[in-house]
Order: C-alpha cells, then structure tokens, then sequence
C-alpha cells in the first residue's frame, strides 16, 4: 500500500496547532463558511450521507441517516451534543484530536448543527480531559472574538452558541442518554429507548448526539468530497446486503504490551497484526502476544491467530468479537495471565454499572466474585459455565437491560473463556493463587 498520508492527524505536530490563526492559515473554516453561504442544510446532510460517513464513537451507526430521524419542521430547538466522554479503556483518539487540533472538531460541530438546524450545541467532555477542556475553552473563545459563532454569522442570518460542558467522571455518562440526563443536572443514568434523542433528547428537545471523531471527519468530507472519503477505506461486502461499508480514516489507539503505544490513523481496514507490529512497534521485552482486544475493552479477545482480521465495522465480529468499537487495540503478552486479565475487566464493570437494571448490577456483580474466586486459587469446576451464562444474560440484546454496558461486559468474560477456556481449567485444577500481576496492563 502506497504511504498514507493523515488527514485527521496532519496539522498535529505543527506548532500552536491548536490556535484558530493556524487552523484559518491552513483553509479552517472555509468549509463552513461556503455552507453557511452558499449550501441549503439539507445538501450537507446529502453529502455526509453520500460519503457513507459511520459513527466513530463505537456503534458505526450511519452519521447522514441519524440526522434524518430529527422531526421534520421541528419549531425548535434542536440541539446537537458532542459526546466527548469518551472512557473505553485504552481509547484515547478523542483526546489527541480535542488537545492539538481542535478546530477542525469545531468546524465539525459547526456544520452539523448548520445541517440539522440547530442553534446550540452541548459539547459534553469528559472530566478527565482537563487540558483538552481548557484547549476547547480558549478555541470556542477564539471563534466568538472571531464573529465565527453567536448571532448572525457573517451577516447570513445563521445564529450558532457552543456551550462545553465538563462531565462527571463515571463511564456511563458517555452512553447518550447518561450523557443527557448528566447535561441536564441529574444522575447519568440512561434512559429507556426509544424514543431516541433524534426525537425526545436533550431538554425533552430533539437531540443529535454525535462523536467527536465523527465530527472531525465531517470537516473533512465538506472540504474534500465525497469520493476522496469513499476512496478510503472498505466497500460494502456484496455478499451482505445489510452491510454499509467502512468507508474514510479511522483513528486506531494501541495500547497494553507493546513497546511503542500511541495513536495512529489509518485507513478502515488495516489488520490488527500490522498495527501490532509495524506502529505499536512489537510486543515488549521480545515477547509473544497471547490476547488483544480488537476495539475497545467491551468487544472482546481475540487469539494471537486471529490477528490478521481487517480492523472495519465488520472484521471483529467474523472471529467472534461485538464489532469494531473504538478502534482501541490492548495487547496482552503471552507471559501474562488472562485470569488476571478477565478479572480486571469485570472490577471495571462491576464499578462502572450505573445499578438501575438488576441483570446489569447483578450479573457485573457476579462476574467479579466468581473471577476473583479463580484469582485466588478457589475456583470451582462448574464456574466457567456459570461466567459464560451469566455473561449470556445480562446484555440489552436478549432486551434484559437498559443500555449497552452490560453487553459490554459480557464479550470481554464470553470470548475470554471460549478462547482460553483451557489457560481457566488449569488455573481451577491447580487451585494455585495467579502468579503473575505485575505486568498486566492499565485497563481502566
Ligand atoms: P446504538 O447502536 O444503540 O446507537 C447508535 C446511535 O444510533 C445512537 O446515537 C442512537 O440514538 C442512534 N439510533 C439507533 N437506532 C435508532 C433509531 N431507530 N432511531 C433513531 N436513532 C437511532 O449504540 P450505543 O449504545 O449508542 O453505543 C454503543 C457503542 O458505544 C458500543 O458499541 C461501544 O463500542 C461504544 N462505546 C464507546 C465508548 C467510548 O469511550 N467512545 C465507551 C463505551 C462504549
Ligand atoms: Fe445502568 Fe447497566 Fe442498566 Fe446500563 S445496563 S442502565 S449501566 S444498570
């Protein structure tokens, strides 16, 4: 493949990459200033539409069909949030776009809320992020001095307010409906849906609820065409008519044990090997990789044979995996033990659970007593069927529970025990205490 050259990433390493004199001096804002002058609202949508242009936040719902679902000759406000909570373990492309180039986010933004008609945008970051919540600060600053935002924009009639709104450090406030009910002033606990924010969000206001990934490539789609979007990435496969393809660049994180962790982009669908060993630079201290999550915690293991599967909306879920996620690779090396492993996951979950809906509270629950009587030498022969049903149980697929986080709990406990069952029957057999903690990697 001939050399990629970054889009998303490109501006990074300049210096005051983050200022809006840089960003204008490179062509920032010109793509929203043409659609504000020169396109209707709905051409935007088209266009984003037309690019194939799938959620970067984990699910790859289809950006120009969720705007769609907004009522049409909605009276107002329609409001567009910005769902930079963004917590999956080890995923951290968010940030490096938020700290060193945030404009282009904010070009994003801008042209989504031109396209879905909306005055006012939330921009929901997570509380972690201080540096990048106050980069953000300064930017929005930046473009009201600039007459870029607030009350008739240029003279074309177009009123456009940011508010950034700092998040209350749990997990789940980065589900959309955690994440609404924390803007609003209350407990980020997730909603019953539908109805969908596209109708009922925000305020009881319909409500586009979109990443900040996702945003970034909008500005590029506006400012380089659908046909430059679509020549990257993966068609849609023609032996699946449902599939919509994985079309643009994706941002991977790679993390755990590997010996140069960091933040890449690349085109959808490079493997899971190549980004292992040619851009997280191996596996550490020689060794061999034993596990790697393909996507964010919450989609499972992969197997060291598995990892030459395309990291698209689809290549995960071919060996087993919930999907593509965040993009978020943690390699696990072959001297570490997923017993340890999978019990790490399932104190994360067990924390994370918000407790509204029992399957969720419970089942975490459970996981984590179980894992922790394998950790310490006390499990028992019939615990791997129970962790696996268990995991089975809790998820909102079978319609037990209310958001995603308890089906994000279980692939990680599911693909763990069916790939490694025998590294878990030794560790019952032996009833030995896990020998190996030191070297796990920071999962949360
Ligand atoms: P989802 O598939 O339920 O929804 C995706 C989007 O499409 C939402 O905005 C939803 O409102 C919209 N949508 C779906 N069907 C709709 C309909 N019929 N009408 C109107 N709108 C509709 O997925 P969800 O629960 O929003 O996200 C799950 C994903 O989030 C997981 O796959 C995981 O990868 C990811 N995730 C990301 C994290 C991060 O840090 N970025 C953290 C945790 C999970
Ligand atoms: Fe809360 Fe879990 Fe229910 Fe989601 S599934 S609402 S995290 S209890």
């Amino acid at each position: 493949m001939a050399k990629y050259e970054p889009v998303l990433l490109a501006r990074i390493q300049k210096p005051n990459s983050h200022k809006l004199e840089g960003y204008r001096n490179d062509g920032g804002y010109s793509s929203f200033e043409r659609a504000i002058k020169e396109l209707k609202p709905e051409q935007v949508i088209d266009t984003v539409k037309n690019a194939g242009l799938r959620g970067r936040g984990g699910a790859g719902f289809p950006t120009g069909l969720k705007w769609t679902f907004l009522p049409k000759d909605h009276p107002g406000p329609i409001y567009l949030c910005v769902n930079a909570d963004e917590s999956e373990p080890c995923t951290y492309n968010n940030r490096i776009l938020m700290e060193k180039d945030p404009h282009q986010v904010l070009e994003g933004v801008m042209l989504a809320c031109y396209a879905i008609k909306s005055e006012k945008a939330f921009f929901y970051i997570r509380y972690e992020y201080g540096t990048a919540f106050r980069t953000l600060k300064a930017a929005i600053e930046e473009l009201y001095a600039a007459g870029l935002l607030g009350r008739n924009i240029q003279g074309t009639g177009v009123n456009l307010d940011i508010v950034l709104h700092r998040g209350a450090a749990a997990y789940i406030c980065g589900e959309e409906t955690g994440l609404i009910e924390s803007l609003e002033g209350k407990r980020a606990w997730p909603r019953i849906k539908p109805p969908f924010p596209a109708i009922e969000g925000a305020f009881r206001k319909p409500t586009i609820v979109n990443n900040v990934e996702t945003l970034a490539c909008v500005t590029h789609i506006m400012r380089k065409g659908v046909d430059w979007f679509k020549s990257l990435g993966v068609a849609p496969d023609p032996n699946n008519p449902r599939d919509a393809g994985s079309f643009g660049p994706k941002l991977y994180t790679i993390a755990g044990h590997v010996n140069e962790p960091k933040c890449v982009e690349l085109p959808m669908g490079v493997t899971l090997r190549e980004l292992i060993d040619k851009h997280g630079g191996g596996v550490w201290k020689g060794r061999k990789v034993k596990a790697a999550n393909p996507g964010g915690l919450s989609m499972g293991f992969v197997t060291e044979s598995e990892l030459d599967i395309p990291l698209d909306f689809n290549g995960p879920g071919k060996v087993g995996c919930l999907g593509l996620g965040t993009a978020a690779i943690t390699v696990i090396d072959d001297q570490t033990s997923m017993v340890d492993v999978l019990h790490n996951v399932c104190q994360f979950y067990a924390h994370e659970s918000c407790g509204q809906c029992t399957p969720c509270r419970e089942g975490t629950g459970w996981m984590l007593k179980i894992t922790d009587r394998l950790r310490s030498g006390q499990g028992r022969r019939e615990d791997l069927d129970i962790l696996v049903e268990v995991a089975d149980r809790i998820g909102i697929m079978p319609g037990t529970t209310i958001c995603g986080l308890s089906d994000g709990a279980g692939w990680p406990v599911k693909t763990a025990i069916r790939k490694f069952r025998k590294e878990f029957e030794d560790a019952i057999r032996g009833g030995q205490p896990s020998p190996i903690r030191a070297s796990l990697p920071v999962l949360a």
